[in-house]
């Protein structure tokens, strides 16, 4: 029994971050299984123990001792735990160091002569005088930079310092140079345009949104052999090189000319007074992850039958590439990125006014290119003007923040894993420091809602806490300057304010990272800017029902609105105040959670008469929906209002009159099927995830889609780009959610309010003949939870579960007696690894026949119309007696004008009835 995966706020051994009030969390390995009594966590910094909780029973998953933190300081820390019969172990040392929090700066800000479009690289010697035996460089470069000490780059991150609201917060990164600097002095921090200065969002000049001028600001903390320290920051006496990049920005790339002469190296400048101390007052340490370079592709060379050359990575995703060039002097390549072929050639209509491109102009030496100051998304390359290029000449580098995956699915079904697969690539391709829409066209930005309806999904997936604390943090310093009104985007780049649904993100995504991390330390820090949301909304409502009246998105992209509208069929005020609701009750519980009592009350009661205002306008009086679309009874069953009875036959039915096809939008799509599975359709849950006709997941996954697509239709049957369409990403994580519901509700593996943080979780696998065995494994900061299921037979399933240390789950197994828990000793199993084998009650392979009850059979979508087609209107028959009685107990009435059915047509309907048998598993995985 042992501490180990010692975390401080979710990170590995952090540094620099803006920790605050840090929260400590472990996970405890414990194959013996032993009761371990109580905990002790101890911090020190310069040999002293800066904090130490005694012998406790500590919270694992989010324990803070209350530390005050000071500057630029080495923290080390270790849990021990004592087991019931006094044994004690110690953990392996963790460490984490603060960043310069509010210390002074004794560097100044330094830009640089604007007019010249060579891109900068700010040069120093550091006048060192000893032997370095410990440095940091603590620095924020805008736009995006990349540090280089004796030529080595220093940190393995791409487009540092990332995207953040700019305006509000400038975010410094900490680097350990020891080692660089013990080989070399010779600092270099080469700069591009980035978010910063160059065109980004729906900015109508080619000029960026928050700068317009290179900026950088750093200090070199140095601790000589001889215990001497030094500090050297930016200042005048630094210089200024230019680059052969002449041109960068996230959406066209870059342009580069190696056969550009050395200009002289000119004098840093230094930035105006008020500009340096404003900076000065937004600088703040990181929250932001390192973008880092992941999965390496080695592609495919395509010759197209346009004669282009391509290089096929065979995955869609975000980032960047490398490629070797060996040209003569002055030959200029062209480097063009894009998700598509049509036709079998190069595409790229789906990029918009995006160029996606690389310029290069070789000085007739080799080279291997990689863009610095951009990311594309992309699956092909074209390239014009090299010769002789081999397929080994090119690599796709994957770039995505640096999060922890936590979290594996895998089914029995290969095209339900290859749509697992897309959802994960989806994710990675989003998450290049913000949450994103799309990585590919112009956009690419936090769009508020694609983030909320993908939180649940990405925090099953991943620990995503810390990725979502910065994205987090932004979006309330942009409300804070908003009254409270959440950005449509954050950072915001320009957009206005959020609708419903992309402003209610402010109160869901911290309420779900709660929900999974079990850290209630979220909740409060993001406080204000929930309740400033709500309170915003409660403005815009007034007195007369305003925000029903509000500019809203709706059911965003839904099939059953008019043509060519985005916003779907459902009332959009309706969507709007379902979620006003749920924010609004998201509040109140943020609030008793931390201790705010007053503000609980406040938004318990507003929750209350939103509550009350939805129930008199949208349901009627026995609690029908008055809105007839798929996704109103979706949100209906899932939000607990109106009769769920009426919704889910509702839905049904809605779904029945669509053929069974789904037309849901972004907002109806994120809980369809978990509607379903509430509403006893279990079975119809899957027959939506199995379809593999358009629209559906698998439709596009039998396309050939490598991610998830923004529409059901992204692309036609005969793989043609949706052309109606300007807005067309192949890669919009979106409709992804659906990976929520087969961890949550397939598993069955769910977060417990009480006791989030997977401390507590319900396990409540649903076993699927057609799907056959899932195996889904999700970390939390307690340790690994494990849940499988496998149909052996018919009728007899295999449940795995592995429950972490400190953990209990709460069993609900399907089509199960009550021996199978007696024999378990019970509902709640503690930790531990649990094989569970039994009979089901009955079968689990549906095989439809007359000797099922008739109302059975009338309410499946599949076997209904066989019914109507073989009998005389067997809806006829009284519903009690049609809920307890087979069809062949009732043949006698069946037959024509209530006659009996003979024994021949009994037989016939037999038959079909039992070719719709749910077939084998299609495909198995190896
Ligand atoms: C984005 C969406 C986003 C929407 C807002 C689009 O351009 O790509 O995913 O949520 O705008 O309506």
């Amino acid at each position: 029994m042992i501490a180990t995966h010692l975390r401080v706020n979710h990170l590995d051994n952090p540094l620099g971050y803006l920790l605050e009030n840090p929260a400590f969390s472990w996970a405890v390995e414990n194959p013996e299984h032993a009761e371990v009594r109580s905990s002790r966590l101890v911090v020190s910094a310069g040999g002293e123990t800066v904090a130490d909780t005694g012998w406790a029973d500590l919270d694992n998953i989010a324990c803070r001792p209350g530390l005050t933190l000071s500057p630029c300081t080495r923290y080390t820390w270790t849990v021990s735990l004592r087991t019931d019969d006094g044994r004690e172990t110690t953990s392996d040392t963790a460490w984490f160091e603060t960043g310069k929090m509010r210390e002074p700066w004794t560097a100044r800000w330094l830009s640089c002569n604007g007019d010249e479009p060579r891109h900068p690289i700010f040069i120093k010697d550091i006048p060192l005088s000893g032997q370095v035996v410990d440095a940091r460089l603590y620095v924020m470069g805008l736009g995006v930079y990349d540090v280089y000490i004796g030529g080595r780059h220093v940190a393995d991150e791409y487009l540092a310092p990332g995207t953040h609201a700019y305006d509000q917060r400038l975010q410094v990164n900490t680097y350990d140079v020891t080692e660089e600097l013990s080989h070399s002095a010779h600092l270099e921090v080469h700069m591009g345009n980035g978010w910063w200065k160059g065109r980004f969002g729906f900015i109508p000049k080619d000029e960026g949104y928050y700068g317009q001028d290179w900026r950088l600001l750093a200090e070199v903390r140095v601790v000589y052999a001889d215990g001497g320290e030094e500090v050297f920051g930016t200042g005048p006496d630094w210089g200024v090189k230019r680059s052969t990049t002449y041109a960068s920005n996230i959406y066209d790339g870059e342009s580069r000319d190696d056969t550009l002469p050395d200009l002289p190296v000119e004098r840093a400048e230094l930035l105006g007074d008020t500009e340096s101390a404003d900076a000065m007052e937004r600088l703040s340490d990181r929250l932001s992850l390192p973008i880092r370079a992941h999965e390496i592709f080695h592609p495919e060379l395509l010759d197209t039958p346009a004669g282009e050359t391509v290089y096929d990575m065979g995955q869609n995703f975000a980032g960047t590439f490398r490629l070797h060039i060996d040209e003569p002097a002055g030959t200029e390549v062209t480097i063009q990125l894009g998700e598509l072929l049509q036709d079998g050639n190069f595409y790229r209509g789906n990029l918009r006014s995006a160029r996606a491109e690389y310029r290069y102009v070789s000085d007739g030496e080799p080279h291997v290119i990689e863009p610095r100051f951009t990311y594309y998304g992309y699956r092909y390359i074209k390239v014009e003007g090299a010769r002789n290029l081999s397929a080994a000449d090119c690599t796709g580098v994957a770039l995505y923040s640096d999060f922890e995956m936590t979290g594996s699915i895998q089914t029995g079904n290969a095209l339900v894993n290859r749509l697992i697969a897309n959802v994960e690539w989806s994710m990675k391709s989003n998450f290049v420091d913000t949450p994103t829409d799309c990585p590919q066209r112009d956009e690419r930005m936090g769009w508020t809602g694609d983030a909320q309806v993908f939180a649940p999904t990405a925090l099953y997936l991943a620990d995503q806490l810390p990725f979502y604390r910065k994205y987090l943090h932004d979006m309330a310093l942009e409300q804070a300057v908003r009254d409270g009104a959440t950005p449509m985007a954050s950072p915001c780049f320009m957009l206005g304010t959020s609708p419903a649904i992309w402003g209610d993100a402010t109160c869901t995504i911290p309420w779900n990272t709660y929900l999974f991390s079990g850290d209630p330390g979220i909740l409060d820090e993001h406080f204000e800017a929930m309740s400033g949301w709500v309170d915003y909304v409660r403005g815009v409502d007034g007195d007369d029902h305003g925000w029903g009246r509000a500019f809203q998105f709706g059911d965003w992209l839904a099939l059953d609105g008019p043509k060519g509208a985005r916003t779907g069929a459902t009332d959009e005020g309706f969507i709007a105040y379902l979620y006003y609701w749920r924010s609004a009750r998201i509040t109140a519980e943020a609030a008793r959670l931390t201790g705010r009592e007053r503000e609980h009350e406040k938004y318990e009661s507003l929750a209350e008469d939103i509550a009350s205002w939805i129930r008199r306008e949208y349901y009627t009086e026995t609690g029908r929906c008055a809105v007839n679309t798929q996704t109103a009874y979706v949100l209906s069953i899932v939000s607990g209002f109106g009769s769920s009875a009426f919704s889910g036959k509702a839905l049904s039915r809605a779904l029945e009159l669509n053929d069974g096809k789904l037309a849901t939008g972004f907002i109806g799509t994120e809980f369809l099927l978990r509607a379903l599975c509430e509403a006893g359709e279990a079975q119809a849950a899957y027959d939506l995830l199995l379809n593999e006709d358009y629209p559906g997941w698998l439709h596009e996954v039998k396309l050939g889609a490598t991610t998830i697509w923004e529409h059901w239709n992204s692309l036609d049957d005969d793989g043609r780009v949706n052309t109606e369409d300007t807005m067309n990403s192949m890669n919009h994580y979106s409709y992804g959610a659906v990976l929520a519901w087969l961890f949550g509700l397939s598993a069955g593996l769910r977060p417990v309010e009480e006791e989030p943080g997977f401390r507590r979780a319900i396990v409540e696998p649903r076993p699927s003949w057609r799907l056959g065995s899932l195996a889904c494994t999700h970390g939390c900061a307690a340790g690994t939870w494990r849940v499988a299921w496998r149909c052996e037979d018919e009728d007899h399933v295999v449940i795995d579960l592995t429950v972490p240390h400190g953990c209990v789950a709460e069993l609900r197994l399907p089509l199960a007696d009550e021996t199978v828990y007696e024999k378990l000793g019970g509902r709640e199993l503690g930790a531990g690894d649990y094989r569970i084998a039994y009979r089901t009650t009955e079968p689990i392979r549906r095989v439809p026949s007359v000797d099922w009850p008739l109302a059975r059979l009338l309410g499946s979508q599949d076997t209904a119309p066989v019914l109507n087609r073989h009998c005389y209107h067997p809806d006829w028959v009284d519903a009690d007696e049609a809920a307890r009685k087979s069809v062949r107990e009732l043949a006698g009435r069946l037959g024509k004008h209530g006659s009996a059915l003979s024994p021949q047509a009994l037989e016939a309907l037999n038959r079909e009835l039992l070719a719709l048998a749910e077939p084998d598993p299609a495909t198995t995985v190896a």
